[in-house]
Order: C-alpha cells, then sequence, then structure tokens
C-alpha cells in the first residue's frame, strides 16, 4: 500500500537506492518525480516465466510497509504527473491487475459489456478502467450506497448481491439474455458459478481473487459447452504497468481512495480492509 520499501531479499540491486518521496513532491500534492515498484520486480514484458511471477513485493520478497527499499532501476516506473503520491501508491498492485485483466489479458474493446464484483479495490479501478476504454459495466455489490457510489463513477447496471443472490439473473437480462463479454471474478469459490451464467458464449471469467473462498466442486461442463475461457490473472508487468499509466494520463483517471493512515496506524488500515467497508482503495502514507 505503500511507496517506499526495503528489500533484504530481493534480487542484486543495480540502482542506488531511488527516492519515492522526493523532497518536492508531498502525498497529497501531483508529483512530477515520483517513482512506483513493479509488484513482480523481474517481470518486465508481457509473456511471465516461472522465475519473473514469483519476483513479488510482500512474499518471497518484502512487501512496501517499510521506510526504504532498494530496487533494481528496471523494477520501477515513473507516476503519472497528475497524481499525487498517495494516489500513484494504489496502482502496483490493484490498478495494475485490473489493467491486465481488462486490456492485456482480456483485450476489451469499445461497447463490450463487463461485470465487476464488489466494490474494492482492483473492482472500482476496473470500473474506472472499464468506462474510460468505452465499455459498458454492470457491477454487484451488498450495498446500496456503494452502488450509487459506483452509479456515480459511470456503472450502467447495479445490483445488490445480497438481495440478489442469483445475481446472473439480473446480469443476463441486462445483456439480452447473452451475458456479459468479460467478467472481473474477486470472488472466487463463491461467486464462481454465477459469473459463468453471467457469460456470454466465448467470453471470458477473468479470476482474480478468492474473497469468497479458495476451493469448491465445480460443475465444469457449463464452461466446456459455451466455451468460456477462465483467465487467471496475476497483477502484470512492467510493459503493462507503463500502458496503464499513459492510458490513466490520457484519461486523467484519478484513483478512488476510500481512506489514508499514516504509517503507524497500518493495523488500523488492515482492519479497516478486513471488515469490508471500504469503496476501492485504502492507502497508508508515510507522510502524515
Ligand atoms: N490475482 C491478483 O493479481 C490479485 C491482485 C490484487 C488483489 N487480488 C485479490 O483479489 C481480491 C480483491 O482484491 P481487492 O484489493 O479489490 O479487495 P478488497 O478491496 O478487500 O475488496 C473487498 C470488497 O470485495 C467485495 N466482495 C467480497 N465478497 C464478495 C462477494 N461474495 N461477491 C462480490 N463482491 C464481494 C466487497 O464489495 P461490497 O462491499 O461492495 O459488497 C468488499 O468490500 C482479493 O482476494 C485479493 O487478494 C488478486
Amino acid at each position: 500500500m505503500t511507496l517506499a520499501s526495503h528489500s533484504r531479499s530481493s534480487p542484486a540491486p543495480t540502482a542506488p537506492a531511488p527516492s519515492s518521496r522526493p523532497a518536492t513532491a508531498s502525498p497529497t500534492s501531483p508529483s512530477a518525480t515520483g517513482l512506483l515498484p513493479l509488484f513482480a520486480t523481474r517481470w518486465l514484458t508481457t509473456e511471465p516465466t516461472r522465475q519473473t511471477i514469483r519476483s513479488t513485493l510482500g512474499g518471497p520478497l518484502d512487501g512496501t510497509l517499510c521506510d526504504e527499499m532498494v530496487l533494481p532501476a528496471s523494477a520501477l516506473v515513473k507516476v503519472p504527473d497528475h497524481l499525487t503520491l498517495d494516489e500513484a501508491a494504489t496502482l502496483p498492485c490493484a490498478a495494475l491487475t485490473a489493467w491486465s485483466s481488462l486490456v492485456t489479458l482480456g483485450n476489451l474493446r469499445t461497447g463490450q459489456t463487463v461485470l465487476v464484483l464488489g466494490t474494492g479495490g482492483v473492482s472500482i479501478f476496473a470500473l474506472q478502467f472499464a468506462k474510460a476504454l468505452g465499455a459498458r459495466v454492470i457491477i454487484t455489490s451488498s450495498d446500496d450506497a456503494k452502488l450509487e457510489r459506483a452509479r456515480a463513477l459511470g456503472a450502467d447496471v447495479t445490483i445488490n448481491y445480497r438481495s440478489e443472490p442469483q445475481w446472473s439473473k439480473p446480469v443476463r437480462a441486462a445483456t439480452d439474455g447473452e451475458g456479459v463479454d468479460l467478467v472481473v471474478e474477486v470472488g472466487g469459490a463463491g461467486t464462481f458459478e454465477e459469473s459463468v451464467k453471467s457469460t456470454r458464449v466465448g467470453g471470458i471469467v477473468s479470476l482474480i481473487g478468492v474473497l469468497a473462498g479458495a476451493q469448491k466442486d465445480l460443475r465444469l461442463l457449463p464452461i466446456v459447452m459455451n466455451q468460456i475461457r477462465v483467465q487467471g490473472v496475476l497483477v502484470g508487468s512492467r510493459e503493462g504497468f507503463e500502458e496503464m499509466n499513459d492510458a490513466i494520463t490520457k484519461h486523467q483517471l484519478r484513483p478512488v481512495i476510500d481512506r489514508t493512515f499514516a504509517f503507524e496506524e497500518a493495523p488500523e488500515a488492515f482492519s479497516l480492509l478486513a471488515g469490508q467497508s471500504h469503496f476501492g482503495k485504502v492507502v497508508v502514507s508515510h507522510a502524515r
């Protein structure tokens, strides 16, 4: 969640320790010179290998909740100029995962329909990117007030998954019975079958998270009979990060931050996340 980190177990550093908080930047004013770490520090181009995809911060390498970090220069990406450092801190994981899911692996096109599950960090980025790219967005949430906020961000159709446990029905109804082109699947076991039912023949279920469980018995035939592509997504590469940042700059997108905590308040930030009352991202900031 933070910008600065150290990495005792990281690959041999090849560049001087970068400052991710230059003297001219503040966490809440635009930064022209801030730097962001790659989540997978050795994954530079689109095709991952076993080695590059396992070079991830927060395990096996140390994470970013620390004061300083040393990284190879190739593992750093420039912050989009219009963003504050607090906003930029949301990009390396949640935003890039949403981008990879929709664009790098999903090949999303204008006019297609995306189903986004819930209103957490990945999902709200997916909503913002999909709308910027000219797609139609259907979003679910357990909370009508959050659905209202999603609508204000451009969501076209909103569904409360608590009052509509079989939410694939309203999704199909909203797509002339066909289903969506792509699902941003953050629920996992507890949502997967409804996601498959929500997907058009030949569509994509982009499997990202396991908020509703990681294991269950699965009916595989609907996936085969509807030629659905189940696409696992692990964050993304440096190439994807730079493409995403270009799009963020072009569309002047701003990450949605629910709340920002001081560094020493990090445990409270994790409690807020666990309670799932947030909308979008939660940030831990060094400079508060
Ligand atoms: N594969 C990757 O590369 C990658 C990258 C980042 C994150 N992840 C994983 O992806 C998941 C989402 O990450 P995140 O950062 O967006 O999490 P988050 O911000 O903690 O998301 C929490 C929100 O998810 C929604 N949710 C929970 N259970 C749900 C359900 N059964 N159906 C629909 N929505 C549900 C809720 O939205 P409402 O409150 O609106 O109901 C909740 O507020 C996590 O499992 C995370 O570990 C994976």
